[in-house]
């Protein structure tokens, strides 16, 4: 398994130490076909579906049976580290080779899948959204990357929009999903303990804003007479953080990126655009911070004479992870010995989209410092040994349950 985790990090990788995978580019490309390689070369069956998730099969001896699915994501977000997704693609990977080495008559055949951007270059979850039927043309209409990105990707990757919910299995032919993953927060670490058994992942909100202020000469426009909108954006940025900071203590809002137009030193800035996003464990609170933040900025907007445009983007509800799947991760780890605690993911994950229709469970390794979406991010190998087993260990589990 390190050989295979170290083959598919060199893939994509970047002179910081990181990844640079981003959906339907050459080094996601690469790494999707060597996963489809290896599998291969392992004699596992192996597809890919209309959404273009990629997937190795253990089909079980039982006629008729169910398919439990392990996975995670080979696409990272610019600038990535190697284990946010690559290790639970690799993990699965080595599940279903560990069952086939084995032998083991297991009641439901075993699906490792690589989904397709899960991280948002194109939409966010685009791969398992379509796999579980829950993908909707809107989230295609308005997508986090641009309506223009995803119709090149998918041109790219020989894929039509027309088709990818052709990807949907029917939930009635899952006996459920698993997915492993480093924590990418700071707990674990900081607890000592070695398992996570996610019990929610947050739901999250994103919003493209525009800003439009009255550009000019740099060095003609005197300082009253402005409406720069990079200053609008600065006011929107700092006043968001405040209203969160001080009024929902336990949720995060974000403004990952700021475009300001036309972009040069010396004319200022008619436009900004803002991608906002923000994530709560409750969806009444995303309501009331909604809320909360448009109003704040619409005010800013008004009192400086700024032009506003609010683009809603993407919004995804918390979700509650199976009770039973969780019990069934507890009780692996206990018995290899590991250390486990119960907690929330504030990242998203595939296994969001599969919660409402499959018993659903992920198990969390530590993330060393809590960093990740940075090429700093790192997980000791122990620690990831330890993520495998229990996977394999759930399966078990699983299977004696079913
Ligand atoms: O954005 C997230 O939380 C995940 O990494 N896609
Ligand atoms: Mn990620
Ligand atoms: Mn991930």
């Amino acid at each position: 398994m390190r050989e295979d985790f170290e083959t598919l990090a060199r893939i994509g990788s970047t002179p910081e130490g990181g990844i640079g995978r981003p959906t339907f580019s050459d080094a996601h490309f690469a790494a999707r076909k060597w996963f489809l390689a290896r599998a291969e070369a392992a004699g596992l069956d192996t597809r890919v579906d209309a959404a273009g998730n990629h997937s190795a099969v253990l089909p079980t001896r039982h006629r008729d049976a169910r398919v439990l699915v392990l996975g995670s994501h080979l696409d990272s977000v610019p600038g990535g580290g190697r284990y946010d997704g690559t290790l639970g693609v690799v993990a699965a990977l080595h599940v279903l080779l560990a069952f086939k080495q084995a032998g083991t008559d297991l009641p439901f055949a075993l699906e490792a899948i690589d989904f397709t951007d899960e991280e948002g270059t194109l939409v966010g979850l685009l791969g398992s959204e379509a796999f579980v039927g829950t993908l909707t043309v809107e989230s295609l209409q308005t997508p986090r990357g641009g309506r223009d990105a995803l119709m090149a990707g998918l041109r790219r990757a020989g894929l039509r929009e027309e088709r990818l919910l052709d990807a949907r299995r029917d939930p009635r032919s899952l006996a459920g999903y698993l997915e492993l993953h480093i924590e990418q927060g700071p707990r674990l670490e900081r607890e000592g303990v070695q398992i996570g058994v996610v019990t929610t992942i947050v739901g999250s909100r994103s919003f493209r804003i525009v800003l439009r202020g009255r550009g000019g000469h740099a060095g003609t426009m005197p300082m009253d007479a402005r409406r720069d909108a990079a200053v609008a954006a600065a006011r929107v940025i700092l006043r968001v953080q405040e209203i969160v900071i001080s009024d929902f203590p336990s949720a995060v809002i974000t403004v990952g990126d700021v475009r300001l137009e036309p972009g040069a030193f010396n004319v200022v800035p008619g436009v900004a655009r803002l991608a906002l996003e923000f994530r709560s464990q409750d969806d009444g609170e995303l309501d009331a911070i909604e809320s909360a933040v448009l109003a704040r900025i619409r005010a800013e907007a008004e009192a400086h004479g700024i032009g506003l445009e609010v683009i809603p983007v993407a919004r995804w509800q918390p979700s509650r992870l199976d009770p039973g799947v969780c019990d069934a991760i507890e009780r692996a780890a206990v018995a290899l010995g590991l250390t486990t605690i119960r907690l929330p993911s504030g990242a998203g994950h595939d296994a969001q989209s599969f919660a409402p229709v499959t018993p659903t469970g992920m198990i969390f390794v530590p993330s060393v410092g809590g960093v990740s979406h940075d090429p700093r991010e790192y997980t000791a190998w122990g620690d990831v040994v330890n993520g495998l087993n229990v996977l394999i260990g759930t399966v078990d589990e699983l299977a004696r349950a079913d």
